[in-house]
């Protein structure tokens, strides 16, 4: 098969690069794109930078849009609503990529569907974020798209909670504020493929930082395998099928009334995964786009 995978600043990013060598291992021919180097015409057809015609690709792996203008990020998710008009799938497909993002967007349809998720404030009035952590007391401030813990904090009073949202307001900022949810020192990430859980892992606070609430790897968390209960497996498939994502890393916070999702990752890295349970994740990655461009 011929397949394309999106990647931005950098090509040699672990998790693209060890799909890039799985879909090769496999026999199938890929090229890696960034979203601005392809151009789409109407009648349906895609060309890539060098002039290559990369219309005939089956699927398409989106690990990031990039960053960009309004415009630009607009034309980038339309261009993959285009693909899969013209039959070329999307993992994770387009709006649910989109969707996942935008950590407002899921926590709606989370709770909609009835999974647990944190109380959350998100708008662009200053007056009503405050009266929000006036009510909920310890919060967190999160950018809204944002990933690998960067650029949240967790303000040690209400005067600081307010400096900081009356700044990210000036910068024109969406406040994105949320109760912090009671919990042991660690969280759980899951993986999931299709409608299976491959496997799990607990991220513990970074030992050593004073302060650090965020377990995140990428900010020294440590990972260790998990055998999680059916609980939380079936929290985890359930947040991808609401979702509708093909993989996802879903973060679970273990809190008193049982599992409780803060955000589903739509482009997750698995190297620490990979390293704990000693799986090709990669590899089932590429199989699952096999499946799903044959149907
Ligand atoms: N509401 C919360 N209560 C307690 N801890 C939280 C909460 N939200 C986030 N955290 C901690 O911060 C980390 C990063 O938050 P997350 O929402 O996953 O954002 P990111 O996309 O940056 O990973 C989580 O893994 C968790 O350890
Ligand atoms: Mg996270």
């Amino acid at each position: 098969m011929f397949f394309g995978i999106s990647y931005h600043e950098n090509v040699n990013n672990w998790a693209t690069r060890t799909l890039i060598e799985a879909m090769r291992a496999r026999g199938h021919k890929v090229i890696p794109f960034r979203l601005p180097d392809v151009a789409a015409q109407i009648p349906n057809r895609f060309i890539h930078l060098d002039n290559e015609d990369v219309s005939d690709m089956d699927g398409v792996i989106v690990r990031t849009i990039g960053y960009g203008t309004g415009d630009q990020i607009t034309f980038r998710i339309s261009l993959l609503e285009h693909f899969e008009d013209a039959g070329i799938y999307v993992m994770n497909p387009a709006y649910s990529f989109r969707r996942a993002k935008d950590k407002y967007a899921t926590l709606t349809a989370l709770h909609k569907a009835g999974i647990r998720v944190p109380r959350t404030f998100i708008g662009e009035n200053l007056e009503a974020a405050v009266a929000f952590v006036q009510e909920v007391g310890d919060v967190i401030i999160k950018p809204m798209i944002g990933a690998r813990g960067m650029g949240a904090m967790r303000p040690e009073h209400p005067e600081l909670a307010y400096r900081a949202m009356k700044f990210l307001h000036q910068l024109g900022q969406v406040l994105y504020v949320q109760e912090v949810v009671k919990k042991p020192d660690r969280d759980i990430r899951v993986f999931v493929i299709g409608d299976r859980v491959v496997g799990a892992m607990y991220r513990y606070l970074p030992p050593n930082v004073a302060g650090e609430w965020r377990t995140n790897v990428h900010g020294g968390g440590r990972a260790e395998l998990a055998h999680i209960d059916g609980e939380y497996e079936e929290c985890a498939i359930e947040v991808a099928r609401t979702l509708k994502l093909d993989y996802t890393g879903v973060d679970i916070i273990e809190s008193g009334d049982g599992p409780c999702v803060i955000e589903a990752n739509a482009s997750p890295s698995w190297s620490a995964l990979s390293r704990v349970t000693g799986l090709d994740i990669a590899g089932m990655i590429v199989d699952y786009l096999v499946e799903r461009c044959k149907r």
